[in-house]
């Protein structure tokens, strides 16, 4: 029997709906926010309002593009946290009406469990191979990062997380520094490709076991930039690519550094790398290479998936169902909801 689970997420600044049979995609919808860019970071007020507009017309596009109706769903999956709770509320408010509506099955996803699963989306009936289990995942998105051991698709230890700010949260508020709008990880990314990473050199964190820090990295650069703008007013400009470049090569290092000890550490040979920071092309790159020296295999979600999709939500759905993990009515969204 088909399994179709309808995935919902809206914890930040993209309202998305996705359908997924079986754990095979059958359409994905991503209303991104452009509303945040001129602020220079998320607006809460404004993204739940953002959700609370789009959220019927992306549901209602993917289920046309998946070619099913409301009756064709078995179970509705939707983000419970952790995110912006405005934004929150309206997805997990719009699925439990759907869930009574329809007289269908809840169920509630932890939006890091989520990331993590994105590598287990499938779009085609052969699809592409999965990692098996026990395999090791570096989550890194805009407010996490975090090294966890998946133990089978629903269990999980984390052994690393960042002390302070995220990956993506590093790349941004360097963009910020920059003049880049909002979100600048995929900027950076961008004009890093012209870019030479040794051009400049900010200091890393030297934290000893698997947590990361990237405060440090953050303050250099912006005190860096500081000194260099008082001779130079220019100064951004004359050397965007290899300011990129440099800052995505010190982020990209200590990421490294740390999958490196945790492969070492806990002798799991297949990792996973995940999250909207995942998508960076120089971070590919440098796990394809760790991947190749050590004798990896590796796992890492199309672009698509890397970032806040629906899809992961749904899949996460498809493997709680056939758990039998359904919600009560009463669970609510929770900002913070960082256990896995
Ligand atoms: O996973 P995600 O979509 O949302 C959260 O759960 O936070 O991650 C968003 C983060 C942002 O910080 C964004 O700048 C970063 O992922 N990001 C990138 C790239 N694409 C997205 N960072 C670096 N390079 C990219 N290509
Ligand atoms: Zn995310």
């Amino acid at each position: 029997m088909s399994v179709t689970i309808l995935g919902i997420e809206s914890s930040c600044d993209d309202t998305s709906a996705s359908v997924v049979d079986s754990g095979i995609l059958l359409s994905l919808r991503i209303a991104n926010q452009i509303v945040h860019r001129e602020y220079g970071g998320v607006v809460p007020e404004l993204a739940s309002r953002a959700h609370h507009q789009n959220i019927i017309p992306v549901v209602d596009a993917a289920l046309k593009d998946a070619a099913i109706n409301l009756e064709d769903i078995t179970a509705i999956a939707y983000t419970r946290g952790p995110g912006l709770m405005g934004a929150l509320l309206v997805g997990s408010s719009f699925a439990k009406g759907l869930s009574m509506a329809l007289n269908r099955p809840l169920i509630d996803i932890n939006h890091l469990h989520a990331h993590i699963l994105s590598v287990f989306i499938r779009t085609g009936a052969q699809g592409k191979s999965c990692p098996g289990f026990p395999f090791l995942c570096l989550l890194v998105s805009g407010g996490h990062t975090q090294l966890v051991i998946m133990k089978d698709h629903l269990n999980m230890e984390i052994i690393g997380e960042t002390i302070d700010d995220a990956a993506g949260e590093a790349f941004d508020k360097c963009a910020k520094v920059m003049g880049l709008p909002y979100p600048g990880g995929p900027l950076i990314d961008k004009y890093a490709n012209e870019g030479d990473p040794e051009a400049f050199r900010f200091q890393k964190a030297n934290l000893k076991g698997l947590n990361f820090s990237f405060s440090g990295l953050k303050t250099s650069f912006l005190y860096f930039l500081r000194d260099r703008l008082k001779d130079n007013k220019e100064f951004v400009q004359q050397h965007l690519p290899d300011l990129c470049a440099s800052v995505q090569y010190a982020i990209i290092e200590s990421l490294m550094i740390k999958l490196k000890l945790a492969v070492k550490t806990t002798g799991i040979h297949e990792i996973a790398v995940v999250g909207g920071v995942s998508a960076n092309s120089g971070l590919r790159k440098a796990v394809e290479q760790l991947s190749t020296a050590m004798h990896l295999k590796m796992y890492i979600p199309e672009a698509r998936f890397a970032t806040d999709n629906a899809a992961m939500i749904a899949v996460t759905g498809y493997y709680k169902y056939l758990n039998g993990q359904i919600s009560q009515y009463n669970v609510s969204p929770a900002a913070r909801y960082t256990r896995l």
